[in-house]
C-alpha cells in the first residue's frame, strides 16, 4: 500500500511537461515505474490495482477527473481513488485493448453490439465527444469493455457527430464490417452515419479541388468594383440609413426582451402608429401629386419600401398581416 504522504512526497518528484505534437516529457525520481504515456500525461503504478496519472497542466487533469466521475456510476471506467492539481489516482484497467485484439481475432457481432452500448453510455452520462480510439478501449477477461483516457470526451475544439476516431481507428476492414453490424442491428443510426461519411467524403474531394487553385487576384479585384456601394451618394445614404435601422431594430428587440416586453405587442403598437401616419400622409398627398424623389416621402424608408414589394412581388401589407400572425421571418413595414 501507499499513504497519502508517500504519494504527495511522489508526486513532487515527478514532472510532467505538455510537448508539442509529441507524448510528454517525463522527469521522474520516484521508484515508481511507468506504465506508460501519452500527450497529456504519464501513468504510474502504485500498487497492484491502483496507478497515478500526472499531468502536464491542471485543465487536463480537470477535465479527467471530471469526465471520469461523470462515469463512475457504470462499469465502463476506472474507478477514482483521489485527486491532486496535477494527479489523478485511478484503478488499473487490465486486459487486452481493442487494437491488439483485432490484430489476431474478428470484429464479432456480440462485439459490435458492445461498442454500440458504449456509445449509448457515453451519451447518457454527457459526453459530449463521443469518439475513443480503438486502443483506449479495453475488453476485459468477462468480455466486457473498459476505457481510459477521457479527457477529450468532455472538452474539445472539435466535435464530430458520428464516432469518427473509432471509425477510422478501426481500418477499412473492420470499419466495413462495424458498419454493417450497425446496419443491421440500428438502421437508424447506420443511416446517420453514412450521411455524415458521405457529406464528409464530398468535402474532402471539394477540399482536393480547392486546394490547388490560385485565386485570379487580379480579375476578381476588377470584377468585384460591381459591389462597391459608397460611390452613389444617394443610394449610399439609403443603404447606411438601412443598415442603422436594422441595428437599431436588433439593439431595441435585446433591451426589450431584456426587460421581459412582449415585443409582438409593442410592433403591433407601432405598426397601428404607422397606419395612421400613413393614413394622414395619403391624405394630405395624394397619390397623383407625390414626388417620390425623396423630397416629401421619408427618403429610403418609403421609397425602398415600394423598391422592395414591387421586388419581390409581396403585398407590403400581406408582409404586416405574416408578422401579426407572428410567422417567424415575417417582417413589419418598416425597412430592417
Ligand atoms: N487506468 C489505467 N490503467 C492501466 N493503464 C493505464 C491507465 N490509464 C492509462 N494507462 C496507460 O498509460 C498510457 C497513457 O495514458 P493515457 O492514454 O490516458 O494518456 P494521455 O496522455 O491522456 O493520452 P492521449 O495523448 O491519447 O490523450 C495508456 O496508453 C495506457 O497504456
Ligand atoms: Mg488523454
Amino acid at each position: 500500500m501507499y499513504s497519502q504522504k508517500n504519494l504527495e512526497q511522489w508526486m513532487k518528484n515527478i514532472k510532467v511537461t505538455n510537448l508539442v505534437n509529441a507524448d510528454v516529457d517525463v522527469v521522474n525520481n520516484t521508484p515508481l515505474e511507468m506504465m506508460g504515456k501519452g500527450r497529456q500525461g504519464a501513468v504510474f503504478q502504485l500498487t497492484n490495482d491502483i496507478c497515478v496519472k500526472v499531468f502536464g497542466n491542471t485543465e487536463d487533469c480537470d477535465r479527467e477527473y471530471y469526465a471520469l466521475s461523470l462515469g463512475q456510476q457504470t462499469s465502463l471506467f476506472p474507478k477514482l481513488y483521489g485527486k491532486g492539481p496535477l494527479y489523478i489516482v485511478m484503478e488499473i484497467i487490465r486486459g487486452v485493448d481493442l487494437r491488439e485484439y483485432l490484430q489476431s481475432q474478428p470484429l464479432t457481432n456480440a462485439l459490435s453490439e458492445k461498442l454500440i452500448e458504449m456509445l449509448i453510455t457515453f451519451k447518457k452520462i454527457g459526453y459530449e465527444r463521443i469518439d475513443h480510439h480503438k486502443r483506449q478501449i479495453y475488453l476485459q477477461p468477462d468480455g466486457s469493455l473498459k476505457v481510459i483516457d477521457v479527457a477529450r470526451t468532455i472538452w474539445r475544439d472539435r466535435v464530430y457527430p458520428y464516432p469518427r476516431k473509432l471509425l477510422t481507428s478501426l481500418g477499412e476492414e473492420n470499419k466495413a464490417i462495424f458498419m454493417a453490424h450497425v446496419q443491421e442491428m440500428a438502421p437508424e443510426l447506420y443511416m446517420e452515419w453514412l450521411h455524415y461519411i458521405r457529406m464528409e467524403e464530398i468535402s474532402r474531394q471539394i477540399t482536393a479541388l480547392l486546394l490547388p487553385q490560385e485565386p485570379d487576384k487580379k480579375t476578381i479585384k476588377n470584377l468585384s468594383n460591381s459591389l462597391l456601394t459608397t460611390a452613389d451618394e444617394s443610394n449610399y445614404v439609403n443603404l447606411l440609413q438601412g443598415l442603422v435601422h436594422k441595428v437599431f431594430k436588433e439593439e431595441w428587440i435585446k433591451t426589450m426582451l431584456a426587460r421581459g416586453v412582449n415585443t409582438e405587442k409593442v410592433m403591433a403598437k407601432i405598426d397601428e402608429h404607422w397606419d395612421k401616419l400613413e393614413h394622414g400622409f395619403e391624405e394630405r398627398y395624394p397619390e397623383s401629386e407625390r414626388d417620390y424623389d425623396g423630397k416629401r416621402g421619408f427618403k429610403g424608408e418609403r421609397h425602398s419600401r415600394g423598391d422592395r414589394d414591387h421586388n419581390r412581388g409581396k403585398s407590403y401589407e400581406g408582409e404586416k398581416d405574416r408578422r401579426r400572425k407572428g410567422a417567424k421571418g415575417g417582417r413589419g413595414k418598416r425597412r430592417h
